[in-house]
C-alpha cells in the first residue's frame, strides 16, 4: 500500500520550483519592459529611459536567461540587434472572421429586427405569457451602443501581450498595423488581472475625437497640406501611416466593442463583456438596456440630439441581443450577425444649385445620369457631383440645369440628389430645359439596350466602349481587389485613351502584365523610381488570393464578400470555371442570379481569352486547402485545452493549427472539454480532466495528429 502512495514533494524540491517560477516572471516582465523600449527608441524615436538604465535592463535580462539556463527564444531582447522588425502593411489573417452589421433606416426595420429574433429564440407574440412578462424581461435585452464612426481593428493578445494589430480588410485578411495601434493610449499593450486568457482578439474601433480632429487639420493647414474631410479619413489615413512617428503625434483613440477568437467563457453577456473588457484596460463606451422594442426607438430619439454632445462622431446605434446564448442561438447569415443590427442616423441634407447633368458609363455599360453641382459640404464632405441613379429617377425628380437641389450622402457614402427644392413655386417658367435621353452612348456612340424589366439603360459596346474599360480596370487593381498600388484612375485613362500603335496602350485587364512599363520613361511625372515602384507593385499582385481575383474580374453581381464564398466554397479556379449553375447555387449567399451571371461570365470567349493571356503572364490564383477533408479529422469540432508546457510546438503555433483542423481551443477544462493536450508538467488542469473523466493525450499524439493535414 504504502508503495502505491505518491511520496509528498520534499520541502527543498518545492522552494527550487518556487524560485524557478519567480525567475521566469522576472524574465517575462524584463522581456516586455525592454521590447517596448526598443519600440519607444527604434520606432517613435521617443525613448523614456536613457541608454545606460537601458543596458543595465539589458544586462540583468543576460543574467537571468543564464540563470534559468534554457534555450533563449529569438526574440527576446538580448538576441534582438537594432531596430525591431516591422510588419507594417503585411497581411494577417484574423483568427475568426470579422462580421459586419446590417443596417436599419426606418423604425420598421427595427420591428421586422426585433419581431425576427424574439421568434428565434421563442420569445415570439405567441409564446408570450402576459403573467411571466418581468420574467421575460430579464430574458430578453438589448445592449445598445453607440455605432463609432471610425475604423475596425483586431488586436490579438498571446498570453496577455499584445502580439498582431490589424484592421478589418476584407473580414478574413487585414494589414497589420501593430506598430501604429501601439501608440493608441487606449489600447494597452498587456491585458491587465490575473485572470487573462492564453489567446484573445479584441475588436473595437479606432477614431479620432472632434477635438483632434479639428487640431489635426489647424496644423495641416499651417504647414500647407491636405485636409482631412472628417474625423473618420482622417483616422484612417493615421493608421494606415508607414511611420508610427506620424501616427503617434496624430493622437488617435479606441474603443473596444467585442472578442474573436478565446472568446469562451469570458462572459455570458455583452453588458458583462464590456466590463471584463474595461478590466483588461480597455476603453468602452457606456451603454443602455431595453426589453421592449418601443423604448429602444424613444431612446433613439433622444440620441439625434445627444450626439452633437459627444466628443466624437457617431453615425447611428447599435442593437445586439444582450445574452451571448441567444447570440448563439440566432447565428449570422451572410457575414452579418443576426443578432445585431445598426440603427443608422437620417444622412444630413444640404442645399445647393445643379450646373448641369451629365452622362456616366459604368463597368458594365449602366448610364447613369449625373448632377454636376456648386460644391457643398455634406456631413464633413465637400460634394460636386451627385448621383440621380436612372432616367426613370431623373424624370420623376424633374431635375433640371440651374435647379435648387437638396442633396445627402446615402447611407453617408454616394451623394445624391433627393429633390428639387420649391420645385413649382416661382421657378416655374424660369427653369431650364428638361434634359434629353441619350439615343446613343455618350462616350462611343455605341446604340443603347435596356434590359426588359430594368431600369438602367446600358451602352451595348462592352470593352470596345473606352468608358466601360477604364472603369473595368479600375475596379481590377482597386485595392480591394488585385491591389495595384501606383496604379491610380489618372495612370489608367491615360493608358486607354494612347494612341493605337503605342506600346502602351491597355485594350483589357491583361495587358497590365503585358505592358513593358519602362516605356513610360521620359514622360512626364515618370522618373525610375516610380516607374520601379509601378512594375512591383504588378508583379505583387499576382500573389492576391483566388477571391480577390475573383472579385477583380467584375463578373455581375460578385462583390467581394460573394467572391469570398465562392472562392470558399470550391477552392480553386479552375473549379470555379468548370462549375454549374447548379453547383454554384449549392453556395450560401448565391442566387440563380449570381450563378447564372458567374457562369456566363466564363462562357464569354471574350473572358476565356483574357483569362488565358493572364495565365500566360503568370497570373494564376493559388488553390485553398480543402476544408471538407478536415471534417474527419480525429479533432474537427472538439473543444480542446492545451496545458503544461509543449517542447516541439508554440503554444500558439499549437492553438493556430487546431483552429486549421477545425478544433475550439479553450483556455479552461469544464464539463464541454472534449479532450485535453497535456504538455510536461501538466498541473490543476490536468486534475481537473482526470476527475471529469475528459480524455488526455500528449504532446507527440497531439503532433501526429496534426502532421496528418499540415505536413
Ligand atoms: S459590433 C458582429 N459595435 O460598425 C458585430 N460595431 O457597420 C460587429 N462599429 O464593422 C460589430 N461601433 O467597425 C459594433 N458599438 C459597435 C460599433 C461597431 C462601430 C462598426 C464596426 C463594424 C461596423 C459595421
Amino acid at each position: 500500500m504504502s508503495l502505491e502512495r505518491k511520496n509528498p514533494e520534499p520541502k527543498s524540491q518545492r522552494q527550487n520550483k518556487l524560485a524557478e517560477q519567480q525567475l521566469r516572471h522576472e524574465i517575462q516582465q524584463l522581456r516586455n519592459e525592454l521590447t517596448e523600449h526598443n519600440y519607444r527608441y527604434y520606432i517613435l524615436d521617443a525613448p523614456i529611459i536613457t541608454d545606460s538604465s537601458y543596458d543595465q535592463y539589458l544586462r540583468k535580462l543576460e543574467q537571468l536567461e543564464i540563470e534559468l539556463g534554457e534555450e533563449i527564444p529569438s526574440d527576446s531582447p538580448t538576441q534582438i540587434v537594432g531596430a525591431p522588425v516591422s510588419h507594417v502593411f503585411e497581411s494577417r489573417e484574423h483568427l475568426l472572421p470579422l462580421l459586419s452589421l446590417a443596417n436599419a433606416f426606418e423604425e420598421e426595420e427595427v420591428h421586422d429586427f426585433n419581431r425576427r429574433l424574439r421568434e428565434a429564440v421563442g420569445q415570439g407574440a405567441a409564446s408570450r405569457n402576459v403573467t411571466n412578462q418581468s420574467n421575460h424581461q430579464k430574458e430578453f435585452q438589448y445592449i445598445v451602443e453607440p455605432k463609432i464612426d471610425g475604423l475596425a481593428v483586431n488586436l490579438r493578445y498571446e498570453k496577455g501581450s499584445l502580439s498582431i494589430a490589424a484592421t478589418r480588410g476584407d473580414g478574413r485578411v487585414g494589414e497589420d498595423v501593430t506598430d501604429n495601434v501601439r501608440t493608441i493610449a487606449d489600447i494597452p499593450w498587456r491585458l491587465e488581472g490575473d485572470d487573462v486568457p492564453e489567446l484573445l482578439e479584441v475588436r473595437g474601433e479606432v477614431y479620432m475625437s472632434k477635438a483632434s480632429f479639428e487640431a489635426l487639420n489647424r496644423t495641416q493647414e499651417q504647414e500647407g497640406e491636405k485636409l482631412f474631410a472628417n474625423p473618420r479619413n482622417a483616422a484612417a489615413g493615421s493608421l494606415r501611416q508607414l511611420d508610427a512617428k506620424v501616427t503617434a503625434k496624430r493622437r488617435l483613440s479606441f474603443f473596444a466593442y467585442g472578442v474573436g477568437a478565446g472568446a469562451d467563457s469570458l462572459a455570458d453577456s455583452q453588458s458583462l463583456l464590456m466590463q471584463r473588457l474595461e478590466a483588461f484596460g480597455f476603453a468602452v463606451q457606456s451603454f443602455e438596456l431595453f426589453s421592449e422594442v418601443n423604448a429602444l426607438l424613444e431612446n433613439y430619439q433622444t440620441w439625434q440630439q445627444r450626439r452633437q454632445k459627444l466628443s466624437y462622431e457617431i453615425d447611428g446605434l447599435v442593437y445586439k441581443l444582450n445574452s451571448i446564448d441567444q447570440q448563439q442561438q440566432v447565428g449570422e447569415v451572410a457575414r452579418s450577425p443576426r443578432w445585431a443590427i445598426a440603427h443608422k442616423f437620417p444622412a444630413e441634407e444640404v442645399m445647393t444649385t445643379v450646373e448641369k447633368i451629365v452622362w456616366q458609363v459604368g463597368r458594365t455599360g449602366v448610364i447613369t445620369p449625373v448632377a454636376e453641382m456648386k460644391p457643398v459640404k455634406v456631413a464633413g464632405v465637400m460634394v460636386s457631383r451627385a448621383t440621380l441613379h436612372n432616367v426613370q429617377e431623373l424624370q420623376r425628380k424633374d431635375v433640371r440645369a440651374g435647379d435648387q437641389v437638396i442633396v445627402r450622402r446615402a447611407g453617408d457614402v454616394i451623394p445624391e440628389v433627393v429633390r428639387v427644392a420649391g420645385s413649382g413655386t416661382g421657378q416655374v417658367g424660369r427653369r431650364g430645359k428638361a434634359v434629353d435621353i441619350p439615343a446613343s452612348c455618350p462616350v462611343c456612340g455605341s446604340h443603347i439596350e435596356q434590359s426588359e424589366g430594368e431600369v438602367a439603360i446600358r451602352c451595348s459596346g462592352g470593352l470596345s466602349c473606352s468608358a466601360q474599360l477604364k472603369e473595368r480596370l479600375k475596379h481590377f487593381v482597386s485595392r480591394g481587389a488585385m491591389d495595384i498600388e501606383g496604379m491610380g484612375d489618372k495612370l489608367i485613362e491615360m493608358l486607354v485613351d494612347e494612341p493605337a500603335d503605342s506600346l502602351l496602350q491597355l485594350k483589357t485587364v491583361a495587358d497590365i502584365y503585358a505592358i513593358d512599363f519602362d516605356h513610360l520613361t521620359g514622360r512626364e511625372g515618370f522618373k525610375e523610381k516610380k516607374i520601379e515602384n509601378l512594375k512591383r507593385a504588378v508583379e505583387k499582385s499576382k500573389g492576391q488570393p483566388l477571391s480577390k481575383f475573383l472579385f477583380a474580374l467584375g463578373i455581375r453581381h460578385v462583390g467581394a464578400v460573394t467572391a469570398i464564398s465562392i472562392s470558399e466554397a470550391f477552392c480553386s479556379l479552375e473549379s470555379i470555371m468548370d462549375a454549374d449553375v447548379e453547383a454554384l447555387q449549392s453556395v450560401d449567399d448565391v442566387g440563380p442570379e449570381v450563378a447564372t451571371s458567374v457562369r456566363s461570365f466564363f462562357e464569354e470567349t471574350h473572358n476565356l481569352e483574357v483569362l488565358s493571356s493572364l495565365k500566360g503572364s503568370g497570373l494564376w490564383p493559388d488553390a485553398l486547402e480543402k476544408k471538407q477533408s478536415l471534417s474527419d479529422h480525429p479533432l474537427a469540432g472538439k473543444t480542446v485545452v492545451l496545458t503544461g508546457s509543449l517542447e516541439q510546438i508554440s503554444r500558439s503555433d499549437a492553438q493556430t493549427a487546431l483552429r486549421k483542423v477545425g478544433a475550439k481551443p479553450t483556455g479552461s477544462v469544464s464539463k464541454k472539454t472534449d479532450m485535453v493536450i497535456a504538455g510536461a508538467n501538466a498541473g490543476s488542469k490536468l486534475k481537473k480532466a482526470q476527475e471529469l473523466g475528459i480524455p488526455v493525450v500528449d504532446e507527440p499524439q497531439l503532433l501526429e495528429w496534426l502532421a496528418r493535414t499540415l505536413g
